[in-house]
């Protein structure tokens, strides 16, 4: 096991999202969520699958907060189901729905686990995808402050820190540029005018929490690669730019530094979001964050002629995206020398395998060894003086991964979905033997 040095009181935490774990998809008065309607569409999931059960974690989540203390994780970070404490994304609040993210929250705090909570992972209330459009419409921003605003006055003196949204980009682009996820839309503009109402959301949201008075340290979670070209041919070069322009600037630049990168506007053009944006936008978007999580999983390679296989020489994981721990201690200290930021938390990072469970037991190396050498990673932007507050592993348990269903294993925690029996797997135990060595350095110190 390598030695990571990173700071006092560091966060070692692990990650889940609401629609990939709860399940209860029709309980308690949850509403319905585009996901569940992206679900239904044939072809859009494998295998036809869906989060209406998933990990049950909406009944076992005693039982996951009790494995998560077994596992020594000093924080877990979650998602809240917009349409679970709001069915309609708008108007009436569900008592019940609330009364969930209480338990979850004081079960946390009862074992000495903070609870880190994102505001949207993606699950929106079709209620307003039906009546508006969803993100299209500027008015979703509004519904989504107020929303905010309510989850901040139940749980915002309780939870360590909230974060507004989850990979917006995933959302406007995978949602609307590709149709690869809900809502399914396959064009441009409406990706451009959906980037740009999830990021005044996440200024509106921000503000109308400060306004309630939350103390809860607020943020938001970015997914983030460095891009290279696949050759220095400056096509490629450029190539890889470009991407990066697209992928992090164009959510870091409106953040802060107000404005979006001219380089991703021009490639835009008539297709980008001139037309939704208003005087005193970018101040709303760069309202001051307390923090910035970032989602790490792959580096992004370019090449001018679209041939983008990366050499992969720590190999790929069963997503079959390529192993590059390098990129993280990479991106973390070209974002440091780039933006005047807030303190990091590493909000999501893990791999996917082919994992089985062979009595009683799943030997899981490839994921140990992907663990490792991120952490490792980030130690090293942390030692070359990036502020890294935190890890959070993707993921505690196995879990409905969205298009791809349940096929790909992201978990520490195995889930055999037919009966629901977790078993930690070898990383889990390799995990908790990391945070118990570095509360041991810390004492020493
Ligand atoms: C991220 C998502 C998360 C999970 C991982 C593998 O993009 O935030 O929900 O699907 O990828």
């Amino acid at each position: 096991m390598s030695t990571f040095r990173f700071k006092e009181d560091f966060v070692w935490g692990v990650a889940t999202s609401s629609y990939q774990i709860e399940g209860a998809a029709r309980e308690d008065g949850r509403g319905e969520s585009i996901w569940d309607t992206f679900c239904r569409v044939p072809g859009k999931v494998v295998k036809g699958e869906s989060g209406d059960v998933a990990c049950d974690h909406y009944h076992r989540f005693e039982e996951d907060l009790d494995l998560m203390a077994q596992m020594g994780v000093n924080a877990y970070r979650f998602s809240i189901a917009w349409p679970r404490v709001q069915p309609d994304g708008r108007g009436a609040y569900n008592e019940k729905g609330l009364a969930f993210y209480e338990r979850l929250v004081d079960g946390l705090l009862k074992r000495g686990i903070q609870p880190f909570a994102t505001l949207y992972h993606w699950d929106l209330p079709q209620a307003l995808q039906t009546e508006q459009s969803g993100w299209e419409s500027r008015d979703t921003a509004y519904r989504f402050a107020d929303y905010a605003g309510k989850i901040g006055r139940v749980l915002g003196d309780r939870v360590a820190s909230i974060a507004t949204h989850n990979e917006p980009w995933c959302t406007a682009w995978l949602g609307n540029a590709t149709g690869y996820f809900a809502p399914g839309n396959a064009d441009l503009k409406k990706a451009a005018h959906v980037a740009h109402h999830l990021l005044l959301s996440h200024g509106l949201a921000v503000q109308a929490m400060r306004a309630d008075g939350v103390k809860a340290p607020l943020g938001i979670v970015l997914n983030q690669s460095p891009a290279h070209g696949a050759t220095e041919a400056p096509e490629d070069v450029a190539a890889a730019s470009l991407e990066y322009a697209k992928f992090v600037r164009w959510y870091m630049d409106p953040i802060f530094k107000g404005e979006y990168p001219a380089e991703a506007l021009q490639w835009y053009g008539a297709n980008g979001p001139q037309e939704v944006i208003r005087d005193g936008d970018f101040d709303i978007i760069g309202t001051p964050l307390d923090f910035l999580g970032i989602n790490y999983y792959t580096r992004i390679f370019a090449s001018a002629s679209g041939d983008k296989r990366p050499p992969g020489v720590h190999g790929f994981t069963d997503m079959d995206w390529e192993v590059y721990p390098e990129g993280l201690t990479e991106l973390l200290t070209n974002l440091n020398g780039e933006y005047k930021l807030p303190p990091i938390y590493i909000t999501e990072n893990g791999c996917a395998a082919k994992d089985a469970l062979e009595n009683g037991r799943v030997q899981d190396t490839d994921r140990i060894n992907f663990l490792d050498l991120h952490l490792a990673a980030l130690s090293e932007a942390a030692q070359q003086g990036v502020d890294v507050a935190g890890y959070f592993a993707w993921s505690m348990l196995d879990n409905f991964e969205w298009a791809s269903g349940y096929d790909k294993r992201f978990g520490m925690v195995y889930v055999d979905y037919e009966t629901q029996k977790r078993t930690l797997k070898d990383s889990a135990h390799w995990y908790s033997e990391v945070i118990a060595e570095h509360a041991a350095a810390e004492a020493a110190r």
